[in-house]
Parts: structure tokens; C-alpha cells; sequence
């Protein structure tokens, strides 16, 4: 379901607990305000437990970010919130969706795999880890029609 302005101190608590350089509530309170970006929610009972973010561009559109809050890890979750997504981004007329991720993240790239998405890209030390190692970003690629 879609974010609402409500939920950024969630979102911002979400990101936080799944990346090395979080998103803060403002950073989601301009996402939520902008036309050309769409921002979904996973909920149990009321609390955020996942989100999905992604911005459009003509018929193209990046997904900036998606996460599940640890203990909803693991059980393929994600599967259908990035599915649901990808049908509202159809249905806003994107035909094509890309994304970067970090090369050893083997979830996401589980997810991403079984979700169709392909290679299309490399990006050498596009990311830096928390011990300062620097890693390539993969650009992936799925055409939605
Ligand atoms: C990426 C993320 C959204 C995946 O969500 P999820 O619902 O936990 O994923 P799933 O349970 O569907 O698991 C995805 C795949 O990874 C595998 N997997 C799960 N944990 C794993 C681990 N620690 N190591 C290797 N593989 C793992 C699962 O077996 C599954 O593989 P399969 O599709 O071949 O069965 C979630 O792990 C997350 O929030 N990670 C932190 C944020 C992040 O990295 N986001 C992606 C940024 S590009």
C-alpha cells in the first residue's frame, strides 16, 4: 500500500536499521511529496515492517531502495511487495525498471533474479563499507511490457 506522511519515522527507523548511510524522515517526507516518486509500505497490524521506493523518469523508473525490517527476513517476503510495486509502476506507464546493487548482496540478488531482473551494467567501487572496503555496484534491468 502506499506510504503516507505518517510513516516517516518509520521508514527513516527501517532504512536506518538496513543500510550504512540511512535515510533521514526528511529525505522521506520530500520522496512522499513528489509526483514522480512512488514509495510503498508493508505493514503488520500498523507498524512499517518494509518498504520499496522508486522514482520515474518518461517510461523509465530506478528503484532507489527496498527493505525488510530484520525479523521479517528470510521468509520471502519481498517477493511480493517488489511485485505489487512493479504492477503500480506499469500502471503508471513505466515499461522499463533498473536498479543497482551491491555485487555480494545475495539476497537481493536472489530476489531480483527470481523477480526477472538481469544484468545490464557494472559500476567498479561504486560503494563503500562500513571497514571502508570499496564494492561494485551491479545495474540490473527488467522490462515491465
Ligand atoms: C534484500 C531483502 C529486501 C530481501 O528480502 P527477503 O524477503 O528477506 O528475501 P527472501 O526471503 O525472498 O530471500 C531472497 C533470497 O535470498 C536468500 N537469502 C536470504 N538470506 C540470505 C543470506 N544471508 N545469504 C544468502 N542468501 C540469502 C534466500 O534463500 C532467497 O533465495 P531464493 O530466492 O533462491 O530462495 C532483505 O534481505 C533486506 O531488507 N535486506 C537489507 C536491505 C537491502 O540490502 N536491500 C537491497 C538493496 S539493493
Amino acid at each position: 500500500m502506499p506510504a503516507t506522511p505518517h510513516d516517516v519515522a518509520a521508514l527513516a527507523a527501517l532504512h536506518g536499521a538496513s543500510f550504512h548511510r540511512g535515510w533521514d524522515e526528511a529525505e522521506f517526507a520530500d520522496m512522499l511529496g513528489r509526483t514522480d516518486t512512488l514509495v510503498h509500505v508493508m505493514r503488520r497490524g500498523r507498524a512499517v515492517v518494509g518498504f520499496v521506493a522508486s522514482r520515474i523518469a518518461a517510461d523509465e523508473s530506478e528503484i532507489l531502495s527496498i527493505a525488510l525490517q530484520p525479523s521479517e527476513r528470510g521468509r520471502g517476503l519481498s517477493g511480493a511487495l517488489l511485485r505489487s510495486h512493479l504492477g503500480h509502476l506499469a500502471g503508471r506507464g513505466v515499461k522499463t525498471v533498473f536498479l543497482d546493487v551491491e555485487e555480494h548482496n545475495r539476497p537481493a540478488l536472489a530476489l531480483y533474479a527470481r523477480l526477472g531482473f538481469r544484468q545490464v551494467g557494472r559500476r567498479e567501487r561504486y560503494y563503500r563499507d562500513p571497514a571502508g572496503a570499496q564494492t561494485a555496484a551491479l545495474v540490473l534491468r527488467r522490462d515491465l511490457w
